[in-house]
């Protein structure tokens, strides 16, 4: 039996008895009866069922549908019915959706209002970035842009803003409430605040599951059906979520969301900033997390391939055991992780700086698509020739792996695009990809190594993006 404590449209709630791994959306629509959040898809790939939740560190985005209510609590939750005023006043984001014609069948316009209304709270105005995770079928995405930038410049309106000031006034720590504590004997949804309340537990109790930002792990619920108990809920431990800038080296916590890795990274790694940006959708990367996406060990995930490039090291934890390793030896086989039962990801560190890092994700769609070929290249150069090279791919084997052959092949050498051609022609001795639904074999290693010819007219100054390249 969990008690999680949380703000609903403005109005406190208190909850035991729920199954830890009960969706918010599941529970608004069948418990509350608040049906405007709609299920689509189920899996965090249509924004149908978007909701705003705020805490301390802001308002964002989320997926209801793979979202549990542990997760929310000592948060504020905004459905689609607390997005309209008190008096039922329509919200600025409603009105201007009306006003420019951008609905018709009318399933995703609630989830398009949610993700409009928490852009608007936080003043972004990235419109394709922030809408990229809401779908809409009949419509056409011109008139809801127009209406996103209608409403831009209309003041936020005050029962927007209450979220916000009645947590840190009711709840100053985000707090815990009964049965949820940290170094309580294990509940269904254990919710610890410390490392080392973590590592306590888990050591305990090996055979659980943990779970971050439930990108991954609500799939398994929504979609397998699976029973995860016993869960513990990693949300609630700061010092998980902390990025140390310790001179030449930063320490990420596992914690780390990929909306808060994108914000923190893109300003010394612009390229490493353009594949975040790509990464899934503002309502994934607000919840997904750097430690969990390392954890997953998917063979295309993007975060490991540009961790490899920039030679991250991978810190984990087994009780009070801690141990560090190249993040490449991380990942054995397919599925298969260098990690022990009861051990954890506790943080991964990376160089401060790599001027020379390019990531390039080639995806079947430009926004909230997972990477057929994830490329990410690191080289030194000294006067214009290779001296070191670090080269990741994602997608061309069954875990994210390095080019050695590759590697080997440009070191000594400068780097130009004749340099890179005659170094691709090993990129089949370093990897025999597999043909999937998302690419074939033959695509798979024939973009592996343009990715590479790109590299080098990237380096070179030539512009390589189609966001670069005009007519
Ligand atoms: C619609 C959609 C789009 C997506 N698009 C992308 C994409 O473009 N690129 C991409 O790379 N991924 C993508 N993903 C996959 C997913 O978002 C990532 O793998 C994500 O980073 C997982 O992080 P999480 O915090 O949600 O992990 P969770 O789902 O909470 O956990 C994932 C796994 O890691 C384990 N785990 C979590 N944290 C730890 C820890 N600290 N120590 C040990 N084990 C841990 C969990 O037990 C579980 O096995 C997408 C997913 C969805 C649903
Ligand atoms: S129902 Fe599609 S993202 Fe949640
Ligand atoms: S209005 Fe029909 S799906 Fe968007």
């Amino acid at each position: 039996m969990t008690e999680i404590a949380f703000l609903l449209n403005g109005t406190p709630v208190s909850l035991a008895g729920h199954s830890p791994t009960m969706t918010l959306l599941d529970w608004l629509r069948d418990t509350r009866g608040l049906t405007g959040t709609k299920e689509g898809c189920r899996e965090g790939d249509c924004g149908a069922c978007t909701v705003m939740v705020t805490d301390a560190q802001g308002s964002r985005a989320l997926n209801a549908c793979i979202l549990f209510l542990p997760q929310l609590h000592g948060k504020a939750v905004r459905s689609i019915e607390g997005i309209s005023g008190p008096k039922g006043e329509a919200h600025p984001v409603q009105q201007a959706m009306i006003d420019h014609h951008a609905s018709q069948c009318g399933f995703c316009t609630p989830g398009f209002v949610v993700s409009m209304a928490t852009a608007h709270l936080n003043g972004a105005t990235d419109h394709d970035d922030q809408l990229a995770g809401n779908l809409c079928r009949c419509t056409g995405y011109a008139p809801i842009i127009r209406a996103a930038l209608a409403a831009q410049s209309a003041p936020v309106p005050d029962w927007i803003k209450t979220d916000r000031d009645f947590l840190l006034a009711q709840i100053p720590s985000g707090g815990q409430a009964a049965g949820l504590r940290g170094g309580e004997p294990p509940q269904p949804g254990f919710r610890p605040e410390t490392t080392q309340d973590l590592a306590d537990w888990y050591l305990a109790h090996p055979d659980a599951t943990l779970i971050a930002g439930a990108t991954d792990v609500g799939l398994w619920v929504t979609k397998q059906m699976r029973d995860l108990s016993p869960v513990a809920f990693l949300s609630a431990i700061p010092e998980m979520q902390q990025i140390d800038d310790q001179g030449c080296t930063l320490r990420i916590g596992a914690g780390v969301t990929i909306a808060a890795l994108r914000r923190a990274l893109a300003p010394r790694f612009p390229s490493l900033g353009e594949l975040l940006r790509r990464y899934a959708s503002e309502q994934i990367r607000n919840a997904a997390t750097i430690g969990g996406n390392i954890a997953n060990g998917s063979p295309i995930g993007d975060g490991p391939p540009a961790l490899i490039a920039l030679g991250a090291r991978l810190h984990l934890r087994r009780g009070d055991v801690l141990r560090d390793l190249p993040l490449e030896d991380f990942f054995l086989d397919y599925r298969k992780q260098d990690r022990q039962p009861g051990e954890f990801v506790e943080a991964v560190t990376i160089p401060a700086q790599a001027p020379h890092l390019r990531c390039y994700k080639l995806s079947k769609r430009f926004d909230q698509d997972i990477s057929a070929v994830c490329g990410c290249f690191n080289v030194t150069l000294d006067g214009g020739t290779v001296t070191a090279a670090r080269i990741a791919f994602g997608g061309m084997a069954g875990t994210p792996r390095r080019a050695a052959r590759v590697e080997a092949a440009l070191i000594g050498k400068p780097m130009t695009p004749d340099t890179a051609a005659a170094a691709a022609a090993r990129m089949a001795e370093d990897f025999a990809p597999l043909s999937d639904m998302r690419a074939s074999a033959g695509y798979r290693l024939k973009t592996a190594q343009n990715m590479l010819t790109r590299y080098a007219h990237d380096l070179n100054g030539t512009p390589v993006s189609v966001l670069e390249v005009r007519a």
